[in-house]
């Protein structure tokens, strides 16, 4: 039997690759964000999945707008990154885990989600940059990389990635493959590059979201996707990918570790750490354990 071990919620700013590139983690600016992520780092060695499933968006690298699905499955061996224009360095292929993609991809089309499976997949920074975030040292875990449409409007609702994400939850669970797994959103929080609200950033929809992420998820599925974009920045709907994230995990979930910060590059930073509380407490009552964790200090 497979177990979800828990769920992380990660920005995925390419200048923090760039940071990474530079060996500046420990300079004044990047220290307190950099820091921030050995709470999640300590906590992944101690949950000890064997297999990650990340939710992330790509950019163009792999999909352009002549044809773009709306939800991707990969189902490869093996996935290559590749340069965007970023100035990033290329960062080793990861390895895949292509017995739970087709699980996945079976389980999703029998629940009705008509996902796009992909036997040859690109990843950009969207996932390299979350991957060398927790795993800083390269990551041993196997991957499988689910992207989700942020570029070409129309996208999935947030209610649809919610139940995406279920489905996601489900299908692991009902794998017998023996593995422990992590399940990672990559994106936001609010963040808009582009256009008259460029830099436009909105840290009390950021708060609630951090909060009710775990605690009331479905509030946040009632958006359309058009009042995300208003409240978050027309990148910041990259909220989806939590929404799945935390979809997958489970009905009930305590909160391990917090950090927001604004800005990185262009965008409110955000990280969240959760596990499947199977005592099915109140989540309310893991706040404040665990460092960094108190909403206070968001
Ligand atoms: C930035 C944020 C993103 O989510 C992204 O994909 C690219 C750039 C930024 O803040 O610069
Ligand atoms: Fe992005």
């Amino acid at each position: 039997m497979a177990t979800i071990v828990g769920g992380i919620g990660t920005s995925h700013v390419p200048a923090i690759g760039a940071a990474i590139a530079r060996e500046q983690q420990q300079t004044p600016q990047w220290k307190p964000f950099f820091d921030a992520y050995a709470p999640a780092q300590a906590w992944l060695e101690a949950a000890r999945p064997d297999v990650a499933v990340v939710f992330y968006n790509d950019h163009g690298l792999n999909f352009f707008l002549d044809a773009m699905p709306t939800f991707a499955v990969g189902a490869a061996a093996e996935y290559r990154n590749a340069d965007e224009g970023w100035g990033l360095p290329v960062t080793r292929p990861f390895t895949g885990d292509p017995e739970l993609s087709w699980r996945l991809i079976e389980d999703l089309v029998e629940e009705e989600f008509d996902i796009t499976s992909c036997q040859k997949m690109l990843v950009d920074h969207a996932f390299t940059i979350p991957m060398k975030l927790l795993w800083p040292n390269g990551a041993s875990v196997r991957v499988v990389p689910i992207a989700i449409n942020t570029v070409q409007h129309p996208l999935p609702s947030p209610a649809r990635c919610f139940k995406l994400g279920q489905a996601v939850g489900r299908a692991i669970e009902r794998w017998d493959g023996e593995a422990r797994v992590v399940v990672i959103g990559t994106g936001g929080l609010s963040h808009q590059l582009d256009g008259s609200r460029a830099g436009f950033i909105n840290k009390p929809f950021d708060r609630l979201c951090l909060k009710e992420i775990v605690e009331e998820p479905r509030c946040l599925t009632h958006y359309s996707v058009r009042e995300l974009v208003a409240l978050a920045g027309g990148q910041g709907v990259e909220l989806l990918m939590w929404l799945a994230m935390r979809g997958a995990v489970g009905e009930h979930v305590a909160r391990v570790h917090t950090h927001y910060q604004v800005p990185i590059s262009n965008t409110a930073a955000g990280l969240l750490v959760i596990e499947p509380d199977v005592h099915g407490e109140c989540p309310a009552f893991a706040l404040g354990q665990g460092e960094g964790s108190s909403l206070d200090q968001l």
